[in-house]
């Protein structure tokens, strides 16, 4: 339905009946309810560039926009604005529409394509740490949310497993027995004990670079360790996905070393374009108004991370056919993704039209502020993290309810994973974010937990009322009225939370969603015996969709809901 794009289009024609030449225009939603639904805050730039007063563009637009359909008032504000109420009758007919639609009336993009999400990407000689937690999460959401609007989507895992350090690792889980899968059950400390050996036993580190350089050379026996070395370690991944019950499986790894054969073909291309420079001996790409070159080669003839991401991309978008890439990845690397999408184009690997984005996002925080650590300065372990989620959950829940403990264990699993999502990803993912176990799982606030409850107390108003629900949407009163509005902008915010890649957007909506619903049920009885059926149905109905818009929402986000909490 695309509510915005109707309305856009009715003062687009309303524009061009007063004489106004305007290309596109952009409602907004009205910030304050005397504001309206939405705002247009166009014309004082329009009335600029035709030297007129903006009051008077604005009462000429105004006459012209029909108030006998989808929108029942519009009016000059201030300096120029124009506020525009939606016609209630229209609200209703319009949210009756959602009624028993799976997809919530949500429509998909007008011109699909095809989507890369490049996100998680951990690297394959350390376990995984709350650093790729909020990479895994927040690109699991924006590839839900790109499939759901219907682009094609390719989750790719470009994991880091090759490297210098492999020779180290697999000498070492050579020594330890060749399956290595007891020793390989902590990564961080085999990790460790690897290093220990190298920088104590000459002969063991010169061991680690001859099988550097046997594992580049195709080795059969160093290649042999060194897959079951990255089998292992992908395996403690895999764990955690699940455990997060982010979407990622074999298939969708393309690891760095799958790139090994073209990146000498990839510094030739750069050459014969003419983009190189030799700088100390190594093959550098010089940037306009940057001081710091991409480097492609090292004067060992050595290949490096950038020469990859060039091969990834050339491959993504020539072979896969990517129209967009989403690199999930922290801002730290920021100047890196900058440099790699501008050789990218200039080399001819990516078009001028694929849409080539850096998905940033901050570090996690303590309550105190500082990078998060365990407390002994270690890096915190995902997989001890998330079960320290459900341990937490449980204190939590158990406060207001008694639940047996196969149930406290199923619920807790939801409540507690889902707070931890939901936590990362109701922030700007710019923002560093605190990390605090109690905001988190709060039951009030913007909280998933606040979103689960919502949606199990509606599940429980229709499981006391045991009939059908059938009847007909009839808004009468406010609460009904700003309850059904918010319902029918789902849509919108979806799309913009896609073309923006910005998570929050569903978040802060879902909030926003369940506090009206919430204002809703304490001024509107639904199953009191003094409410009439038609009264009664229209609320129902309304509860119903309040329901399933939070299940989806928090469906995208990888959140599960419950029907008792
Ligand atoms: N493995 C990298 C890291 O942990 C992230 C890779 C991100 N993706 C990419 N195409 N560079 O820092």
């Amino acid at each position: 339905m695309k509510l915005k794009q109707q309305i856009n289009s009715i003062l687009l024609d309303a524009l061009q009946q007063a004489g106004i030449e305007a290309q596109a225009v952009q409602v907004s939603d009205a910030s304050k309810p005397e504001f309206g639904d939405y705002q247009y805050n166009g014309i004082m730039a329009l009335a600029k560039q035709q030297k007129r007063n903006p009051r008077e563009i604005a009462a000429e637009v105004v006459a012209h926009i029909p108030t006998d359909g989808m929108i029942a008032r519009a009016e000059v504000a201030g300096p120029g604005f124009i506020n525009l109420w939606l016609d209630t009758n229209w609200v209703s007919q319009s949210v009756q529409m959602l009624v028993g639609d799976a997809r919530l009336s949500v429509d998909t993009v007008d011109t699909p394509s095809k989507v890369v999400v490049d996100y998680s990407s951990p690297n394959m000689a350390k376990q995984m740490h709350v650093g790729h937690l909020r990479s895994s999460i927040i690109g699991d959401t924006l590839a839900n949310l790109f499939a759901f609007l219907g682009d094609e989507v390719i989750r790719q895992n470009h994991i880091g497993d090759w490297g210098t350090q492999f020779g180290m690792l697999i000498a070492y889980l050579e020594e330890m027995g060749e399956d290595g899968s007891g020793s390989l059950s902590d990564l961080e400390q085999f990790y460790k004990d690897a290093k220990g050996r190298f920088d104590a036993d000459a002969a063991f580190a010169d061991k680690s670079r001859e099988y550097v350089v046997k594992l580049q050379g195709g080795d059969v026996h160093c290649l042999h360790l060194w897959d079951n070395f990255i089998d292992k370690s992908l395996g403690h991944c895999e764990e955690v996905y699940s455990k997060l019950g982010v979407n990622l499986t074999r298939e969708d790894v393309r690891a760095e070393s799958s790139y090994n054969d073209e990146l000498a073909g990839i510094v030739t291309a750069l050459d014969d374009k003419g983009l190189l420079t030799l700088s100390d001996g190594a093959q550098c790409v010089f940037l306009e108004g940057d001081e710091n070159p991409f480097l492609v080669q090292k004067s060992d003839g050595g290949y490096l991370y950038a020469t990859t991401d060039l091969a990834a991309i050339r491959y993504r978008v020539q072979t896969l056919g990517a129209d967009r890439i989403s690199y999930v990845v922290d801002a730290r690397q920021a100047g890196h993704f900058r440099q790699l999408f501008s050789v990218a184009r200039q080399a001819g690997f990516a078009k001028p039209d694929t849409r080539l984005e850096h998905v940033s996002f901050g570090m996690m925080l303590d309550k105190s502020g500082r990078p998060f650590k365990t407390r002994d300065g270690g890096t915190v372990k995902l997989i001890d993290l998330l079960e320290e989620a459900v341990i937490h959950a449980k204190e939590a829940i158990t406060s207001r309810e008694a639940y047996s403990d196969e149930e406290l264990e199923r619920i807790a699993e939801i409540v507690g994973i889902g707070a931890v999502k939901y936590a990362d990803l109701s922030i700007h993912r710019d923002s560093n974010y605190i990390f605090d176990w109690d905001k988190m799982l709060s039951f009030e606030g913007n909280t998933s937990l606040y979103l689960q409850y919502a949606y199990a107390r509606i599940q429980s108003i229709l499981r006391r009322y045991e009939g059908e629900v059938s009847g007909a949407i009839i808004l009468t009163t406010d609460p009904e009225r700003a309850l059904a509005l918010k319902l029918l902008q789902f849509e919108d915010m979806l799309h913009r939370a896609a073309a923006e890649s910005l998570p929050h957007y569903i978040t802060t909506y879902l909030y926003e969603l369940a506090t009206l619903f919430m204002k809703f049920y304490e001024t509107s009885p639904i199953l009191k015996d003094d409410v009439d059926e038609v009264t009664r149905q229209n609320r129902l109905q309304l509860s119903v969709l309040t329901g399933e818009t939070i299940q989806r929402g928090l469906g995208l986000l990888g959140i599960g809901v419950l029907e008792r909490l």
